[in-house]
């Protein structure tokens, strides 16, 4: 499950967690216990300082403090991480950060890792590993960013000792709201069930107007396209609405946008 940075925090305001947001979320999860990944986006912890720095792009010595800035993203992101496994620890759930900035490694194109086992291991032993969108290292010198999605599509294709039965995107919106023109009148509606091959056909609403150096919407299309094609279904839930994220967790009926 990914709870995006949008959820959780207020985009547009720095270094600003929605805290009742959070607990919420964190007590869902828990009453879910279910066998589970937990990835988290940066929202106002993460895009603003990755945008001053211009880290999507990679390394760029025109740009002032630029390697300082990446770390200080990183320690950014870490920091808000932190605040999230506490609210497991303090519920005395055990929860674990895994940094993607760690264990993910970038070859100009290719994102690779040698550490897929630490991850299924802290499955084995009922611990829930928490990802994040984060820093990642190119060894052909450079750098840019992992976001939470991406690190879904990689986790989706290399974990390989366990099934994964769905990937759930908990966002603050119902799902994808896709155009639809009858005779000469516009229509934006909600898209319930979709197939991954009517993701290039549709024309979807982009209701997000939020800095975003991950993609947006369009990125995230793209990354759903790819989990799906590892034959994992993708459900994108609203985070804000009662108990949704332990409904979507336990599979149980809710409005939603699902893609297989
Ligand atoms: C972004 O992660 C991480 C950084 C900018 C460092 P995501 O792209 O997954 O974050 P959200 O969900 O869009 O906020």
């Amino acid at each position: 499950m990914k709870l995006g940075g949008s959820l959780l925090t207020d985009k547009n305001k720095p270094f600003s967690i929605r805290k009742n947001v959070v607990k919420s979320a964190v007590q869902q999860i828990i009453d879910a216990n279910e066998k589970l990944i937990l990835i988290h986006g940066g929202g106002s912890f993460g895009h603003p300082l990755a945008k001053k720095y211009s880290l999507s792009n990679g390394i760029n010595a025109s740009i002032p403090n630029q390697i300082l800035g990446l770390t200080e993203t990183h320690q950014s992101m870490n920091k808000f991480n932190s605040y999230l496994i506490n609210q497991f620890l303090e519920k005395k759930y055990p929860a674990l950060s895994i940094q993607a900035s760690s264990i993910f490694i970038k070859d100009s194109q290719n994102i690779s890792t040698q550490s897929i086992n630490v991850i299924e291991t802290a499955l084995d032993l009922d611990i829930l590993p928490i990802l994040y969108g984060d820093i990642i290292l190119d060894s052909k010198g450079s750098f840019s960013i992992i976001s939470g999605d991406q690190i879904i599509v990689e986790l989706c294709k290399k974990i390989k000792n366990y099934n994964i039965s769905k990937v759930i995107f908990a966002i603050e919106k119902d799902g994808l709201f896709i155009k639809e023109r009858e005779n000469d009148k516009l229509n934006i509606k909600l898209a319930t069930e979709l197939k991954f091959e009517d993701l290039d056909k549709i024309e979807i609403a982009d209701l997000e107007s939020k800095i975003d150096v991950t993609g947006g919407i369009k990125g995230k299309i793209n990354k759903i396209k790819q989990i799906c094609q590892q034959n994992i279904p993708v459900q994108i839930i609203n985070g804000l609405k009662d108990e949704f994220i332990l409904k979507a967790l336990k599979n149980q009926n809710i409005i939603s946008t699902k893609i297989k």
